[in-house]
């Protein structure tokens, strides 16, 4: 018998929907005990988000300061799984702080050393960097990463930058103002997201998750846009800037805090915008002279590797 434990934040309910499908074709079979768990904060985010509350997550999110989860039950902590599904949103393009408070906890450190992990993103489209970012949590807890699905958002950025707004502040995942896409994953991709857990089971069925991801890939569970990687890495060089000012502020007083929050709020309107189209513009006329980075990226970013 083989024993899985799924764990996961979601907000929306979103990446519930996403880990349960992805976890069915494994709990259909006699062989295997799936155990789901929800990661519950002791202070509980809000959702739908006021604008306020959404920025003031922003410096704990990126600097990855972990808030306090409530405990994750004994009867959980007390069993060796097989495999862990790790299910995570990404905010402010790191993990979120559910996802930072439970990977940094005692408990999962237990549950995590020596368990292979297979990692389920969804995110709006860019987790690029907050999965390296788990990556290394994962390193550090001794466990091993086997396999990463990505489930994002797969209009085009700005598209989904005002559709995701809507949806956040409003807590009704719908097509804004009757015209724009509904925001995030696609039902079509969340209803089909089964077929990973399908790879899933062969593999352990097998007892081998040596070569897991490369058969997720096959499966299109990540699809790299190289743009996205570029934008990434750029925006988590100044969004560390503003984190640690933002951060530094809080200390001297809530007021600071709340005001260069607000700088950052129009700062991110400027980054989306007006940067981020310049950084593309950047990325098509340096696209042949690094294609041969490009290509090497695409590869990484895709595997369960660390560098
Ligand atoms: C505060 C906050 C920041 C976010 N930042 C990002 C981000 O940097 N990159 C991204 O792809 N999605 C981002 N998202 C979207 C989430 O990753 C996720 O898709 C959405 O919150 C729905 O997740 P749920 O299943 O928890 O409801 C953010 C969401 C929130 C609430």
């Amino acid at each position: 018998m083989k024993n899985i434990l799924v764990i996961h934040y979601s907000q929306s309910g979103q990446l519930t929907e996403i880990v349960n499908n992805i976890a069915r074709p494994l709990a259909n079979n006699k062989d295997i005990n799936v155990i789901h768990h929800q990661i519950e904060m002791e202070t509980p985010f809000p959702f739908p988000w006021k604008k306020m509350a959404f920025f003031n997550v922003f410096a704990e999110s990126f600097l990855q300061i972990p808030s306090k989860i409530n405990p994750i039950p004994e009867t959980i902590l007390n069993q060796k799984f097989d495999v862990i599904i790790f299910g995570y949103a990404v905010w402010y393009l790191s993990p979120s702080i559910p996802a930072t408070s439970f990977l940094t906890s005692p408990e999962a450190k237990k549950l995590l050393a020596t368990t292979p992990v297979i990692t389920v993103i969804g995110a709006r489209n860019m987790w690029i960097m907050a999965q390296e970012k788990v990556k290394t949590l994962l390193k550090e807890s001794n466990s091993k990463l086997v396999g990463n699905i990505a489930l994002v958002d797969r209009h085009i950025n700005h598209i989904s930058v005002i559709t995701i707004v809507q949806w956040m502040f409003t807590g009704k995942k719908k097509h804004y103002l009757g015209v724009f896409p509904k925001p995030g994953v696609s039902q079509k991709d969340i209803d089909e997201s089964s077929k990973f857990g399908k790879v899933i089971l062969e593999h352990i069925t097998k007892d081998n998750l040596d070569n897991l991801q490369n058969n997720l890939l096959r499966k299109k569970a990540v699809v790299i846009k190289p743009f996205l990687v570029l934008a990434d890495k750029r925006a988590n060089i100044l969004f560390g800037k503003w984190a640690k000012l933002i951060y530094a502020k809080g200390k001297e007083s809530k007021e600071k805090r709340m005001f260069w929050e607000k700088i950052f709020n129009y700062y991110l309107l400027f980054a989306i915008w007006i940067i981020a189209p310049l950084v593309f513009i950047l990325f098509l006329l340096t696209y042949i002279p690094m294609y041969g980075k490009i290509k090497r990226d695409k590869k990484y970013y895709s595997s369960v590797e660390i560098n």
